[in-house]
């Protein structure tokens, strides 16, 4: 075990040794080649895929992608390099010289000076074609290469830039990250949608299930966060959610990432929707800002006419039935095709943590749903039921009084008025690039009959 002052002496950069921040290095992403400022013909190192190929009185172009941006790097060679292998697709490593360009098209361009074939692509047999834009759904059909498209590569690099923003935006606002479980004995939502896990051959455990009781795919971190946030007020996790939802819609995947906050000391939803607001609009100016070029192309070639709206807020009230998507679309458009908090539903549609209105005769609970245009639901939360003998009786009323007696335990042991909510992060990204499909915003999507790779 190293102490803690010895884990700092070794990680502090010796004076004789350069900080390999300031090394200079050979090797440039294309971003970084991209964004090279004054020129001065350096030698450097580019490895990438290519994505043109082009011949013009004896100079070769070559763009070439690594995937850091959106933009490839152009290369200039002269003829004598032997083409053959240049091919679409091929991987290939270039070094030469950064060089203002002479073309308005880009600042900088790469004289080769020495290209070499990293490995062969068929461009006969590659399924995507130069020049060509291919439509989403042809791009589906093969998980293992659309990351190679100009499209996947930006909704790809939006999903980690707004991974990333929606951590800075809890870490900025004093929230502390739990890592809440992937196997869980309990069914938070209690809609039945969950998978079992169990070992796959039979190992010998006396016991029928390997874990004594059942054990299932969490559906939702949430009742691991209520305990959290008895300890450190304001809590959020961030990871991969499964619901057995027999959907192949277009808004629903098997497994997807769910954004989760749970906050000690709420008293009313207008706290609530608050955070959602800010997480919302956070995530998205940082979005924005750091990737506009991927964003910009989501919006003109992939979702043409599909723009930011404006977010602002609105409460209605409904009573009765559930709300379909039919009815979310609904209120979204009669409100202006802008994102519309539904609050206050009826309490027998709603699960057992939600908190009572104490109304009447239309007895509702303190839940907040955000519907947005284009997805429908893309956040659910609620107070959460802090009152013991509340909480008892609705355990009673679902029959789960024993299973739940440690979350009655949170109501005995301290507790505090709470609540929380989760964003489906494939419907955040759905509905800040306009994208239809979820199953086009996620890597490698799984639902009802598919799971490729
Ligand atoms: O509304 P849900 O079911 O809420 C909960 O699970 C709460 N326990 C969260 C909490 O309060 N901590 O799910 C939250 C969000 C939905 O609004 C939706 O955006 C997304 O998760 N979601 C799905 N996204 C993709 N595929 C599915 N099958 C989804 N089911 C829910
Ligand atoms: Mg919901």
């Amino acid at each position: 075990m190293f102490g803690a002052r010895y884990l700092i002496r070794a990680l502090r950069p010796c004076s004789s040794t350069p900080c390999p921040r300031h090394k200079p290095s050979a090797r440039l992403s294309v971003r970084d080649a991209l964004g090279a400022q004054n020129t001065k013909g350096e030698r450097v190192k580019v490895q990438g895929w290519i994505r043109s190929v082009r011949f013009q009185k004896e100079v070769l172009f070559l763009h070439i992608n690594d995937g850091s941006s959106l933009e490839s790097l152009q290369v200039v060679a002269d003829s004598s390099f032997d083409s053959r292998e240049l091919a679409f697709g091929s991987s290939v490593e270039v070094q030469g010289q950064l060089v203002k360009s002479p073309s308005k098209k880009q600042d900088v361009e790469l004289k080769a000076e020495k290209i070499e074939v990293v490995g062969n692509c068929d461009a006969k047999a590659f399924p995507f074609k130069y020049k060509e834009r291919h439509p989403l759904e042809y791009l589906r059909q093969y998980p293992h290469l659309r990351c190679r498209t100009n499209a996947l590569g930006s909704i790809l690099r939006v999903r980690s830039e707004a991974t990333a923003a929606i951590h800075s935006f809890f870490k900025d606002s004093g929230f502390v990250h739990i890592h809440t479980p992937i196997i869980t004995s309990n069914d938070c939502e209690g809609a039945g949608e969950l998978f079992q896990v169990e070992p796959s051959s039979k190992i010998k455990v006396p016991e029928k299930n390997f874990f004594n009781v059942p054990a299932f795919l969490t559906v939702s971190g949430q009742l691991h966060l209520e305990v959290m946030s008895g300890a450190f007020t304001q809590v959020f996790t961030f990871g991969p959610t499964f619901r057995a939802e027999n959907s192949q819609s277009r808004r629903h995947l098997a497994e997807f990432y769910m954004v989760e906050a749970e906050i000690s000391f709420v008293e009313s939803l207008q706290d609530l929707i608050q955070v959602m607001e800010g997480l919302f609009k956070t995530a998205t100016m940082t979005v924005l800002s750091n990737c506009p070029e991927d964003v910009e192309l989501c919006h003109k070639f992939i979702a043409p006419g599909q723009k930011i709206r404006t977010y602002a807020k609105k409460q209605l009230f409904n009573w009765g039935v559930d709300l379909h998507t039919e009815h979310e679309k609904y209120l979204v458009k009669h409100c202006g095709n802008i994102p519309v908090f539904v609050i206050n539903y009826p309490l027998a549609l709603k699960p057992f943590y939600m908190r009572d209105n104490e109304d009447g005769p239309q007895h509702t609970v303190a839940a907040v749903d955000l519907l947005v245009p284009g997805v429908g639901e893309l956040f659910g939360g609620s107070l959460r039921e802090e009152r013991y003998h509340f909480l008892e009786q609705r355990l009673a009323r679902s029959g789960l009084t024993e299973a739940y007696q440690w979350y009655l335990d949170l109501r005995r042991f301290g507790s505090v008025p709470h609540g929380g909510f989760g964003m489906g992060f494939e419907r955040y990204l759905q509905c800040i690039l306009g994208i239809d499909n979820i199953k086009d915003v996620i890597p490698f999507p799984r639902f009802t009959h598919s799971c490729i790779l």
